[in-house]
């Protein structure tokens, strides 16, 4: 595959809210990838620059300085600064790490907004929303909570119900109440402008499905779903004291939607970083991509695309390689519920091991679907391959060369067959990391790379300097050549991935080559070389540090109160109630996911004397996949519902546990499809 050759790099990693520290979520859906690939671009002599900052406007913000009693912009100086700092600890090398209450963003995304306007791209719209009319303010979606209209959860929000994974309007919920005020909210005529998506659809269509079809299929079947659901026009503008003003007269209280202003922030840290900032963005010959999370997909790939398209001069991304979420110990990672490993911690309890974090996180990268992070895993890729394969061959070779030649690089005698083919094997490996890089599968390129150190591993395995040192020496001149040789490319190949390790490791053989195109060049270090000193590259991490992090997770788990979180009892109940449903045993059939929803999944279930359509929201416990075959308990007798357009007949029971996973009840292997329960 020769990727289409681009003149420059334009590479954007998604603003994180300044509402709260960071995770390891974050970092393996984004960061890491982002820093990878930069890194790679420049090893290479690319023209790139590497962009990110807080975003700093939008509900959550708002919500969480209300919460605290503190102003909307004490939160956000306090989370930008840690954030920033957490990105350099963890040597994510942004070019910029920016924020979107500075004045320059505030001058480019008014800029933007106007000139859609005056260009009448925008559609003004009046409707009615709610307002609260003690606190004399609109109400945004999740300012609203009620009673959902589809399974009566009485703590829905005004744009999902988190029990059923509905999406919802506020005005769908029953008995809203404003969370601000706790008062009724009354419907209020308001004002928007809107994008009109619903224009741009062909066009989108066009780009999308047609041109960019190597977009990785998460992205581009998301895209797919958006745009044959159709476009719906989408307001950019909010009934809202905090974010960036509607620059038009006659549009008091009024601000710009955080997504429309959030993105332009790439823009924006542009400027600030060099004058020279339209090369960037309006010439043809940049690459633009995003990197982002799978939330992200149709703000980055629809909506702000429309918007630079709709302005006129910008280029527009060729891609977004968006990953799927990483979840943590088999639960989903979750900032409230402190179910999660906050950057700034982990470097506290595990110091200057920042490169075994991003290892585990690149290995183990939720690139095609969610995936999980667990301590486990951490320490038996820590152990297993980075002390056991990576560490391991650099160290063997560096203090054999200590013990039997001063330090000094030895020269090579004569090459044999297998000598040879390692050396050639170097370039082979590489350019099957280029490719892999280039086609953004990190996993697949990390795995490639310890090939090397596989690779060196086994060379020194059949070759035994140890022993043939006692009887012929000259020849264990040339296999240690070649290991050092292999040593000085493995800091090459594993610089995007591994910075600091890699770093130190150059210290150790005072090696200062960086450029990729050396990698397999012959002699990278010279006979007669001196070699510097050298310590452990990584260190084995122990079973009492793995229990202390899940302790602590459990710990956050309790104080949370969560175990005590089980639902009150409920009132009593007779056995004629009882005896009213009719419960029977089933067997999951098939099973799919309904596009579009998170939660959802639509099975049909054998209940012996039919077969049902059932649709359940598990998505986040169970894949469809895994489903059929599972035997279940369904309440059979249950009035029909229609969820997302399908019949769901019945109910599915499940336990759910305090921290809100959930479980089938599944009857014992002997009871047959249909067997009443009672
Ligand atoms: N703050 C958003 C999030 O965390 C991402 C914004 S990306 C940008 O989901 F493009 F809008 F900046
Ligand atoms: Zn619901």
């Amino acid at each position: 595959m020769t990727p289409k050759h681009f003149k420059r790099y334009l590479v954007t990693s998604a603003l994180p809210y300044a509402n709260g520290p960071l995770h390891l979520g974050h970092l393996a859906g984004v960061y890491v990838p982002s820093d990878i690939y930069v890194r790679y671009l420049r090893q290479r002599g690319r023209e790139v620059i590497s962009i990110c900052g807080s975003d700093e406007h939008g509900v959550p913000i708002t919500l969480k300085a209300r919460n605290e009693g503190i102003s909307p912009q004490e939160v956000v100086n306090r989370y930008h600064e840690l954030n920033k700092k957490a990105f350099r600890d963890f040597g994510i090398s942004f070019d910029i790490y920016s924020r979107t209450s500075n004045r320059i963003h505030y001058e480019t995304a008014s800029e933007i907004f106007k000139t859609l306007y005056d260009k009448d791209v925008f559609v003004e719209k009046t409707s009615e929303q709610y307002y609260d009319e003690e606190a004399a303010t609109f109400l945004a979606d999740r300012y609203i909570t009620g009673t959902c209209p589809h399974c009566g959860n009485p703590g829905a929000y005004g744009d999902q119900c988190e029990q059923c994974g509905t999406s919802l309007s506020p005005t769908d919920l029953i008995n809203p109440v404003s969370t601000i005020s706790g008062s009724q909210p009354v419907l209020k005529e308001t004002r928007h402008w809107y994008l009109p998506l619903d224009r741009y659809e062909p066009w989108l269509r066009q780009w999308i499905l047609e041109q960019h079809r190597e977009w990785k299929p998460n992205v581009y079947g998301q895209c797919k779903s958006w745009l044959d659901q159709g476009l719906q026009p989408r307001a950019v503008s909010r009934d809202l004291d905090w974010g960036i003003p509607v620059p038009v007269e006659n549009s008091e209280g009024k601000v710009l939607y955080v997504w429309f202003d959030a993105p332009i922030g790439y823009i924006s840290a542009t400027k600030e970083l060099t004058p020279d900032w339209e090369k960037y963005w309006k010439d043809k010959e940049t690459r633009l991509v995003h990197f982002i999370g799978k939330d992200n997909i149709v703000f980055h790939c629809i909506i702000f695309p429309t918007i630079l398209k709709a302005e006129g001069s910008y280029i527009l991304p060729d891609n977004v390689p968006a990953n799927e979420f990483l979840n943590l110990e088999n639960d989903k990672i979750s900032t409230s519920r402190n179910w999660a490993v906050w950057l700034h911690e982990y470097l506290e309890d595990f110091p200057g091991k920042q490169d075994v974090l991003r290892y585990v996180l690149c290995a183990n990268a939720p690139e095609n679907k969610d995936n999980d992070f667990t301590w486990k895993d951490f320490q038996s890729r820590n152990n297993n391959e980075l002390v056991a394969i990576l560490g391991n061959f650099v160290n063997r070779t560096i203090v054999l060369t200590h013990k039997y030649f001063d330090g000094i690089v030895p020269e090579i005698t004569a090459l044999t067959g297998q000598d040879k083919a390692v050396l050639e094997e170097i370039s082979t490996i590489a350019s099957g990391v280029e490719q892999s890089l280039e086609l953004f599968r990190f996993r697949e390129a990390v795995q490639k790379a310890m090939d090397l150190a596989r690779l060196g591993n086994k060379y020194l395995a059949e070759t035994e300097p140890w022993k043939v040192i006692k009887t012929d020496a000259e020849r264990v001149r040339t296999i240690l050549n070649i290991s050092l040789q292999i040593t000085a490319n493995l800091t090459l190949l594993l610089d995007p991935f591994l910075p600091f390790s890699m770093e130190k490791l150059r210290g150790f053989i005072q090696f200062e080559g960086r450029s990729w195109e050396l990698i397999g060049t012959p002699d990278l270090l010279k006979a007669g070389h001196m070699l510097g000193k050298a310590s452990l590259l990584f260190e084995k991490i122990e079973d009492e540090q793995i229990q202390a992090q899940l302790d602590k997770l459990m710990k956050n788990r309790t104080e949370n109160g969560e175990t005590e979180q089980l639902p009150a009892p409920k009132e009593e109940i007779t056995f004629d109630d009882f005896t009213r449903m009719d419960l029977r045993s089933g067997t999951i059939l098939e099973a799919e996911k309904v596009p579009k929803t998170k939660k959802l999944i639509k099975m049909v279930v054998d209940l012996g004397f039919e077969q049902r359509t059932i649709v359940s929201g598990i998505a986040e416990y169970y894949e469809a996949e895994t489903l059929p075959g599972k035997k279940v308990t369904v309440l059979a007798n249950l009035t029909p519902r229609t969820i997302r357009g399908i019949e769901s007949k019945g109910m599915i029971l499940l336990s759910e546990n305090p921290e809100g996973t959930l479980h089938f009840v599944e009857p014992s292997a002997e009871a047959k499809n249909g067997a009443a329960i009672n």
